[in-house]
């Protein structure tokens, strides 16, 4: 349970929405714990044959709450291995569809759960922004393997290394992105699809979704960042990253040694 997020079944459409727009809708454990208990329980429950996450306020989310990853580098790791780990796990052997409704800032995970989705959507006003080398990470929710098939290595690695964000526009010319449409249609047309999932054929829809896309190599890749981000955490780097963050300054990464 998470009073930032919120869950409600319509006519067959989960609707999972991100209530913490004072934080951009930043995703603490509690709010990570409520999106996996919501996809497990769409997954067995029948009246259920679509989620669809969308969030309150003017940014789809900011990604991991930056707050939580300062107390893990400090050694509290109860978060590393539930929260984000496990919605990542949890997203990536989804078997119903997801649909997303996307504005604004989509940060982090905002972004790398996309890839995990069927169909996204994106306001105009979208921007996909993947800054894990400029917090002394690396990308995680099999996104290193994911991104670049989807987008071609130049460009991911554009947004992985330099945390150059993403436009909508080009977003949805690389193919990230169903359609983009203004910030006041979105909720509209990703309803509008979800809905249109939710008459096809579920068992048809599942088996598609299994036959697209290889499950054993995303959660292969999944725990190899998994491990990789455990031990990032705990770096000097990724302190003074949390450190520049919380200080509202920019970090200064050149006194560290590879
Ligand atoms: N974790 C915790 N708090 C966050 C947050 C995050 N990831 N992102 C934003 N917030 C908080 C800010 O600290 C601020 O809180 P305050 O009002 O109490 O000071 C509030 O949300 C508004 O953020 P602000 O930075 O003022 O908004 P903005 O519109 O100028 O910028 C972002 C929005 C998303 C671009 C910017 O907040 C940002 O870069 N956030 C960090 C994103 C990030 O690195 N996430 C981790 C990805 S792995």
């Amino acid at each position: 349970m998470s009073e930032h997020v919120k869950t409600e079944i319509v006519d067959g459409v989960m609707t999972v929405t991100l209530q913490r727009p004072e934080k951009k809708n930043a995703l603490t454990v509690a709010m990570y714990d409520a999106m996996s208990d919501a996809l497990e329980r769409a997954e067995t429950d029948g009246l259920v044959r679509v989620i669809l996450f969308q969030g309150d306020g003017d940014s789809f989310t900011a990604g991991n709450d930056l707050a939580d990853f300062a107390s893990q580098s400090k050694g509290d790791n109860s978060a590393i291995e539930g929260g984000a780990h496990r919605f990542i796990a949890t997203i990536g052997k989804a078997k119903k569809p997801l649909v997303a409704a996307v504005q604004g800032n989509a940060v982090g995970v905002g972004t790398t759960m996309l890839l995990h989705c069927d169909l996204v959507y994106l306001a105009d006003n979208a921007r996909l922004i993947t800054p894990f080398v400029n917090l002394a990470l690396v990308p995680e929710a099999a996104s290193s393997f994911l991104l670049p098939l989807r987008i071609g290595h130049a460009r991911a690695y554009a947004m992985f290394a330099l945390g150059e964000p993403m436009e909508a526009s080009a977003a949805l010319a690389c193919g990230l992105a169903n359609a983009v449409v203004p910030q006041t249609e979105l909720r509209k047309k990703a309803r509008d699809a979800a809905i249109a999932l939710t008459k096809r054929p579920a068992g048809s829809l599942s088996l598609t979704k299994q036959l697209m896309r290889d499950h054993e190599r995303i959660a292969a890749r999944m725990a190899e960042e998994g491990s990789l981000i455990k031990e990032r955490l705990k770096t000097p780097e990724a302190r003074e990253a949390f450190a520049a963050f919380a200080e509202r300054r920019p970090p200064d990464f050149t006194k560290f040694q590879a």
